[in-house]
């Protein structure tokens, strides 16, 4: 069973994690995951805190010459922001005098936080509900992509909206969409379309506003039989909707053309089945999966994401020790975090797809998963 916790404040020392159950004999390549960490951090529309930070991911266990060995790998981002912030974030004795955080963002954790952990400084609530925590989960993704990729499976992720902004249908087998993807600032492989989103992004930006998006994560070359539909928690759709909600400021999960299909007929809705060389689908408006099963189609995700709360022109609040109005704090933040969350959002479906990969094909390393899919493949063709 694959499985990870992460810790870590977002201007604390450093963000960790713990996988267990990871394959071993993965041969890592550090620069597929750096660049995972480099690209989250870019992106049209991010704050200073990007400037100072330079995620690498460093291994702490579970590796050896750049190989996994079975044993569980603790991963580690530091933060250098940290420095600045040694009094403020020590776990030592306090020698600050630095004020408490009393002005709760609507749309965060902080309030909410603040009463349930009984804090007295919001601050405590902040850090940690903060999205600098996505930094360690895409360095987990990151390597569970990568083993997908040595599996068959390729991934892919864009900007897919930015406000009213958006873009139509992509070609998923276009060679170029990964080069138009990057080259991109708003990580859209449209440029047109992407130079509209900017223009969205500057246009909140002078509004001393922030503005939300959708973005889209694709898979192909997923088997058919992952997930199943005998136990609700087993389902396929079910596990990447939990995946991708749990990221912060994501509001909605639709699989395929989830949305739309609610208000078209059956006749324009359902995948009609051919056989070709094998099963497919004349369409793929299911993304992939049928009855919490994936069918062999690209697997196709959107994640919506709600609008950064913080905002700097600031929203009505209360502070919680005078309990007067006042506006919320306003500390360094982005405008606009949709490309960034493309790249999260892909990691954390790939942690689930390699999770599903375990799960079907068991197996201690990585070289019995790929000879268990061979065999599958050569079953497949009896079906
Ligand atoms: C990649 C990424 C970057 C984010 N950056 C910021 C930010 O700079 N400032 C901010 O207030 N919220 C930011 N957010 C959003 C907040 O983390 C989110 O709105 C907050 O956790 C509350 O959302 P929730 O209600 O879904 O938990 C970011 C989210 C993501 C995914």
């Amino acid at each position: 069973m694959l499985r990870f916790l992460d810790a870590g404040e977002s201007h604390g020392k450093e963000l960790v994690a713990i996988i267990d159950g990871f394959p071993a004999g993965l041969k890592i390549d550090l620069d597929f995951i750096n660049k995972n960490l480099l690209l989250r951090q870019s992106g049209y529309g991010r704050g200073g805190r990007q400037k100072i930070e330079k995620d690498t991911v460093e291994f702490v266990s579970g590796v050896r010459f750049l190989e996994t060995i079975g044993s569980p790998i603790t991963m580690v981002i530091r933060n250098k922001d940290f420095q600045n912030w040694l009094s403020v974030m020590t776990y030592d004795a306090k020698l600050t005098d630095e004020k408490a955080v009393t002005s709760p963002r609507p749309g965060h954790a902080d309030l909410n936080g603040y009463i349930k952990y009984d804090r007295s400084d919001i601050r405590d609530v902040l850090e940690r509900s903060s999205a600098r925590e996505t930094a360690i989960r895409v360095a987990v993704g990151s390597l569970c992509e990568y083993a997908l990729l040595k599996l068959g499976v390729q991934m892919v992720s864009f900007v897919k909206a930015v406000g009213k902004v958006s873009l139509n249908d992509v070609d998923y087998d276009n060679p170029a969409l990964i080069e138009n993807i990057e080259k991109s600032p708003v990580f859209c492989p449209d440029e047109k379309t992407g130079d509209l989103m900017i223009a969205q992004i500057e246009q909140a930006k002078k509004q001393q506003d922030t503005i939300g998006g959708v973005v889209e994560v694709v898979a192909k070359n997923v088997v058919c039989g992952l997930g199943s539909y005998v136990q609700w928690n087993r389902r396929l759709d079910a596990k990447l909707a939990y995946a991708l909600m749990s990221i912060q400021a994501v509001k909605g999960v639709e699989i395929g053309e989830g949305f739309r299909n609610a208000s078209r007929l059956g006749s324009q809705v359902h995948d009609e089945i051919v056989y070709e060389d094998g099963y497919r689908r004349k369409t793929n408006r299911a993304g992939g999966i049928e009855g919490g099963i994936s069918n062999s189609e690209p697997i196709i995700v959107r994640a919506y994401m709600k609008p950064i709360p913080t905002l700097i022109k600031g929203l009505d609040s209360v502070d919680v020790k005078t309990k007067k109005a006042t506006k919320s704090a306003f500390e360094r933040s982005d405008v606009c975090a949709v490309p960034a969350l493309s790249v999260v959002a892909k990691s954390v479906v790939a942690f689930e797809l390699l999770k599903a990969y375990i799960d079907k094909f068991g197996g201690d390393t990585l070289s019995e998963m790929a000879l268990r899919i061979r065999e599958y493949k050569e079953y497949l063709k009896t079906k």
